[in-house]
């Protein structure tokens, strides 16, 4: 049986020049696809509220959802080295709420990392749930749960002075002890910057090639988008119309009468039917209902 991935193992592509992927995953037959893929990360992202179940953003996204989630993730790749996504809330209000929040996601969801979005001011958050014997990632850039703050879903760190500010912010990351960090979102030149700088492994989304690692969102990937596509996305299948292709041959099928076939259906020995048969002329509906 294949170990699980270690933050070890990430630290020795960084170190040795090897990229590596993480994708999303919010249920168990993902999860088994992408472990089954060679996937070594797998991300339980709080995208899973807008990805799939229905919200505009991340925003509404509780702990508790994140925990059966990742649960479910777990379950389908019980190999991999899974990272849940803290949502927002449970790491803002207090050290002690971040420690809490990241062990249930450890203990009951199953992960072996936790990810949280922000720089400066999540640095004693990050301490406190290492120090917990947590794993933790960090993620710099666009950052959605506060997308608002931002001003949108937009470019971050386009001018030298927040550039500085975001190169700055991923060194205190890493000091706080994070084991890698997402870049979100951010100019490719400023990515390659802290990539080069830093010891632990950067992983892009939006942020060019010269990071250490890629990530997308799965549903991205496959090409079941909920209408808008960002810019860094590149869709591997056309998944959606695909499945749609799908479940037009099966209303086709039923409407034709050619489902099910006889090798779907299951049949009774003649036997046994020649007595049912017998039984229905003698017995009234009637009389069926009083027995
Ligand atoms: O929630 C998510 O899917 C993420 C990735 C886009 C990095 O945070």
């Amino acid at each position: 049986m294949k170990a699980r991935t270690s933050i070890c193992e990430f630290a020795r592509w960084k170190a040795g020049g090897e990229r590596f992927v993480c994708l999303t995953a919010y249920d168990a037959p993902t999860a088994r696809i992408l472990e089954s893929s060679g996937v070594p990360m797998i991300l339980v992202g709080d995208s899973v509220g807008n990805v799939v179940l229905g919200h505009a953003d991340t925003v509404p996204v509780t702990v508790d959802v994140m925990v059966h989630h990742t649960a479910a993730v777990r379950r389908g790749a019980p190999h991999s080295f899974v990272v849940a996504d803290m949502p927002f809330g449970s790491f803002q209000v207090s050290e002690e709420e971040a420690v809490r929040n990241a062990v249930r996601l450890v203990q009951e969801g199953g992960a072996d990392a936790v990810k949280l979005e922000g720089g400066r001011e999540r640095c004693a958050a990050i301490e406190r749930i290492v120090a917990a014997g947590i794993p933790v990632v960090g993620h710099l850039g666009l950052t959605p749960q506060n997308a608002t703050q931002l001003g949108g879903y937009r470019v971050q760190a386009a001018d030298a002075a927040s550039a500085i500010r975001l190169i700055r912010e991923a060194a205190l990351l890493e000091a706080a002890g994070a084991f890698a960090i997402v870049l979100e979102c951010i100019p490719e030149q400023v990515a390659a910057l802290v990539t080069e700088r830093s010891t632990v492994p950067t992983i892009g989304i939006g942020a060019g090639s010269g990071v250490d690692a890629q990530v997308l969102v799965f549903h991205d990937l496959i090409g079941i988008s909920s209408g808008y596509s960002p810019r860094f996305v590149r869709s591997y299948l056309d998944a959606e119309e695909r499945l749609r292709e799908a479940v037009g041959r099966f209303r086709e099928d039923v409407s034709t009468g050619s489902f099910p076939g006889d090798g779907e259906s299951f049949s009774m020995a003649d036997e046994a039917l020649a007595v049912l048969r017998q039984a229905m002329t003698t017995t009234s509906t009637e009389e069926v209902l009083k027995q």
